[in-house]
Formats: structure tokens, C-alpha cells, sequence
């Protein structure tokens, strides 16, 4: 899909919460991005400082930067997406507490506007999947590049191997046309890209809404059937 095709689902983008069986397991999208973003938390502490540069590529309406900033990050947030429709939309959805918001970036293609080495941090979450194989090692090539010495890459993406998320992929408008790639397709193209030292996490056993579960969803990230997976690169210096 170009960026004109996501314009179309910008204003009323809510991660795919339009499904019925996605509906059951969490009741707001923000429960399903605060997965992601507790995850980042975690293995991030110098989030909270105020000191990191993030990138958010294909932030899409933003939920990420914004959600990790309810929960206490800091950041410095850049977010770029080839959709302006859903850049707009990230200054829209900024709740005014959280003050100015990130700074956003329209890109044309997978290339990032973005000099060498500026980030500490970069994100890529439910993109891939969007973004045709063989357009995937540009985009792979261009978070290496902007990417500082030692830098982290988490790449966020749903598990092919759950066939609840294969039934809801193929039932979501805006995924009509998702080629989903597993966590060893990733690493393989991150490994071709960069040095890196990699290393997985699955993630969404439980139904995200249910705060008591997040431990059973803790214990089980090494098992390769969570709806969502997490590939963490950290970048040689
Ligand atoms: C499913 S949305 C995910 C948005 C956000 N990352 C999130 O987790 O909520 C996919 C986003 O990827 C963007 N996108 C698709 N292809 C892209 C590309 N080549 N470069 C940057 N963004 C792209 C779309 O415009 C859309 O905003």
C-alpha cells in the first residue's frame, strides 16, 4: 500500500480493533500497544531520563510514543511514516499534558530522511509486514544507517506462527494486503544489514487487557507462539 492508501485509514485507525475476535482479547488498541511499550520499558531504563533519541518508523498515528509516554518515558521522539494522513494524526491524538509533540517526518519509500548514526533508540512496530519483500532490506539498511554505534533496533511484528493472528490479519481492512514475516525472517534480514548481536521475545499469550496474566506472559516469551514477537538488535560499535 502507498502512503495515499494509509491517508484513507488514518483518521479512524485503532490497530485493528474493528475485529470482532481482536475486540475479545483487549477492549482499547492503547492495551495492546502498552504490550509493546512495557516491553521497552523494561529493557530501556534510560527511556524514563530524557536523554534518548527514539525513532518511531511507521509511526503511524503515533500510539506508541504516546503510550510510552503515559506510562513515564521521556524521550526525545521522531516518528516518520509515508503516510501524511497519519502524521496529522499523531498531532492530533498528542494529549496536550504530554506538551509539544514528537517530531514527525513524511518519507517517499522506504528511505528515511535522517542523517547517519542520530538515534539511540529506533522502533519498528506492525510495519514490515506493509512494506514488500523486496523493499524490506532497504528499510532494514536505512535502520542500521541511522541507527548511533551500539545503538538498539526493536522490530515488533505479529507471529505468523499464532493462528489467531492469521485469522484476524486476513480480516482486517487495513492489512488486505500484509505478507507477515516470522522472527527468524527478520533476524536474517537485520544480520544481512548490520552487525548486531540479536535476540527474541515473544509477546500477547494473554489477553493484554487482564493485568494479572502479564506474568504468565512474561514467563513464556521464549515460546515462539505469542501474538506478537519482538526482535532486539543491539548495533556494534
Ligand atoms: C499498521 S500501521 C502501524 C503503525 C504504528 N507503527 C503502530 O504500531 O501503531 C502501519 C504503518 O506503516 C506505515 N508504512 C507503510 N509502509 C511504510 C514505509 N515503507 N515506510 C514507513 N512507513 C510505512 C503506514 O503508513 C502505517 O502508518
Amino acid at each position: 500500500m502507498s502512503g495515499a492508501e494509509f491517508d484513507q485509514h488514518a483518521a479512524a485507525y485503532d490497530g485493528g480493533l474493528d475485529n470482532p475476535v481482536k475486540r475479545m482479547m483487549g477492549d482499547s488498541a492503547d492495551q495492546f500497544i502498552a504490550v509493546k511499550a512495557r516491553w521497552l520499558l523494561r529493557r530501556e531504563k534510560g527511556l524514563f531520563d530524557g536523554k534518548l533519541k527514539l525513532l518511531d518508523y511507521g509511526c503511524g498515528a503515533g500510539d506508541l510514543m504516546r503510550v510510552l509516554t503515559d506510562l513515564g518515558a521521556r524521550a526525545d521522539f521522531t516518528g516518520c511514516d509515508v503516510s501524511q494522513g497519519m502524521l496529522a494524526e499523531v498531532v492530533k491524538r498528542w494529549p496536550a499534558r504530554h506538551g509539544v509533540p514528537p517530531f514527525l517526518s513524511v518519507q517517499y519509500g522506504p528511505r528515511t530522511p535522517f542523517a547517519d548514526g542520530q538515534f539511540d533508540v529506533a522502533t519498528i512496530s506492525a510495519v514490515l509486514h506493509h512494506i514488500p519483500v523486496t523493499e524490506r532490506p532497504v528499510v532494514y539498511a536505512e535502520l542500521a544507517r541511522v541507527l548511533k554505534p551500539g545503538g538498539r533496533l526493536y522490530v515488533f511484528e505479529h507471529n505468523p506462527r499464532n493462528p489467531l493472528v492469521r485469522y484476524v490479519i486476513a480480516r482486517t481492512p487495513i492489512d488486505a494486503n500484509a505478507i507477515l514475516l516470522d522472527a527468524r525472517e527478520v533476524r536474517a534480514g537485520l544480520q544481512d544489514s548490520a552487525r548486531y548481536d540479536l535476540d527474541t521475545d515473544y509477546l500477547m499469550f494473554m489477553p493484554p487487557g487482564v493485568a494479572f496474566l502479564r506474568d504468565v506472559d512474561r514467563a513464556l516469551a521464549w515460546l515462539p507462539l505469542g501474538a506478537q514477537y519482538v526482535v532486539a538488535a543491539v548495533k556494534s560499535r
